[in-house]
């Protein structure tokens, strides 16, 4: 892992950027889409692809399991010669939670599959029970032993089931999708996640074959069947809808005017409900928002969240949106309902000058508006990480962010796209 570090020089609460910032394709619809290029005969070809350690990672694992993947650009092809492992790397496993997506589609290639707990624990425990419980209903065996799982599915392959998730996963409901689509018989997944990259994941399998019915609602019905065909069709990865929101907060704190490109505002209602009532001036088109603001500071009011599953507000944007809430005027309460240990950095906010009192794991009190004032800051993953760039950004004076590997993870080369809105940003470090 290289030691860079972003060195920001604050902005003292000035709003002084402006311009227009491209959104790149979403990390987290990316990945489940390289994972299904396992459900295919022939391949996929994939396009807006982040340039991001994610993918690469994801790549890699995709190779260590015999994929052949070139790419070019944003452009990405995946495909699988007749040899396909089933066992998955430990380390890159282990780093990255998204490499339990892959299981749904390798064992119901494959038929059998070995893979250490995926990683991902900083933002709180991150069990796979719905995962196991999921592909035991459709027959698999699960033994796990020092901490290595191994799953085979029964004879002839996986087959159908009903699966009720006792409530909504992102991740669950991608790979138990995928699992579907080559098991044989009906599969009934019901209180499905509703996520943008569920749905376009979906979309995906269908146009190349998969009979998948109930996308965008909470029961799927998926007749299993044969392997997949692209017929060289490209698949466009949906914008990222947290970088684009990142944006947006960050316009809405900094900017004068600032256009967002390529987005899709749709799956950013809650967000831009909750600015929107707060103060914030914002612009929608197609595929763009744009922020407008006096250079003169307005004042924005306070507002609770509570982070939801799609269409609410989603976990990723809680760090950003706390960050906004040290600006806004009053007292606010951020409510985070998805992850245990995902209100940790908020230390660091405290110790640049915000007034957060943290009532237990999940609550804390936001009162504001206080300054920030710039610091050394160590990235600690991929959301909050962001969260700090925009924080060092309002602050007044200069701040170091360290461990930007995690926010390489999620995020394609942030500090060259700032830079043109005017932040003042380098990367520092060997
Ligand atoms: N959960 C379980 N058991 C399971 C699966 C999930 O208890 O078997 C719990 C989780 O611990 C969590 C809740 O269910 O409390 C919801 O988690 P979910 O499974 O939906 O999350 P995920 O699929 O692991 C994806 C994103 C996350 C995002 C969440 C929620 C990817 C690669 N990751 O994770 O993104 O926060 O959905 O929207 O799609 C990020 O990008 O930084 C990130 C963490």
């Amino acid at each position: 892992m290289k030691k860079e570090s972003f060195f920001i020089k604050g902005l003292a609460g000035k709003r002084k950027l402006s311009g227009e910032i491209v959104v790149n394709g979403a990390k987290n619809a990316c990945l489940p889409v390289m994972a299904s290029s396992l459900l295919f005969e022939g391949g996929i070809s994939i396009s807006n692809v982040p340039k991001i350690e994610d993918v690469s990672r994801m790549s890699e694992l995709l190779e260590n399991l015999g994929a052949k993947i070139d790419s070019s650009e944003d452009q990405m092809n995946i495909s699988f010669s007749k040899e396909i492992s089933g066992d998955l790397d430990e380390e890159i496993s282990k780093r990255m939670r998204a490499s339990i997506f892959l299981i749904g589609p390798l064992l119901s290639r494959v038929g059998a599959v070995s893979f250490p707990h995926p990683g991902g624990c900083v933002i709180g425990e991150r069990p796979i029970d719905l995962f196991l419980f999921g592909f035991e209903k459709m027959g698999a065996s699960v033994e796990e032993k020092n901490g290595k799982y191994f799953l085979k599915a029964g004879r002839g392959g996986l087959k159908g089931a009903e699966i009720f998730f006792p409530f909504q996963s992102v991740g669950a409901t991608e790979t138990l999708m995928m699992a579907a689509v080559l098991a044989k018989g009906k599969t009934i997944l019901k209180n499905v996640a509703l996520e943008p990259e569920v749905v376009s994941l979906g979309k995906f399998l269908s146009s190349c074959g998969a009979k998948i019915k109930g996308l965008g609602t909470t029961t799927l019905e998926i007749e299993g069947g044969g392997l997949l065909k692209s017929n060289k069709r490209e698949h466009k990865i949906i914008p990222d809808r947290i970088e684009a929101g990142c944006f947006l907060i960050l316009g809405a704190l900094s900017a004068t005017d600032l256009l967002i490109k390529n987005c899709e505002p749709n799956h950013l209602e809650a967000l831009i409900a909750l600015l929107g009532s707060s103060g914030v001036n914002i612009e929608i088109g197609e595929n763009w928002i744009r922020v407008k603001n006096d250079i003169l500071s307005k004042s924005f009011s306070g507002f609770n969240i509570k982070t939801h599953e799609y269409p609410g507000f989603p976990t990723d944007l809680q760090a950003p949106i706390t960050v906004f809430l040290t600006q806004a005027n009053g007292s606010s309460v951020v409510f985070e309902t998805l992850f245990d240990s995902r209100l940790n950095y908020t230390a660091d906010l405290i110790k640049m000058g915000a007034d957060i009192t943290l009532w237990d794991a999940h609550r804390a009190m936001v009162k504001g508006p206080t300054p920030l004032k710039g610091r050394e800051l160590d990235g600690p993953d991929i959301r909050a990480g962001l969260a700090f760039v925009i924080a060092a950004i309002v602050g007044r004076g200069n701040s170091t962010i360290n461990n930007i590997y995690y926010i390489d993870r999620g995020y394609e080369k942030i500090e060259e796209r700032l830079r043109k809105i005017k932040v003042n940003i380098e990367r520092i470090g060997s």
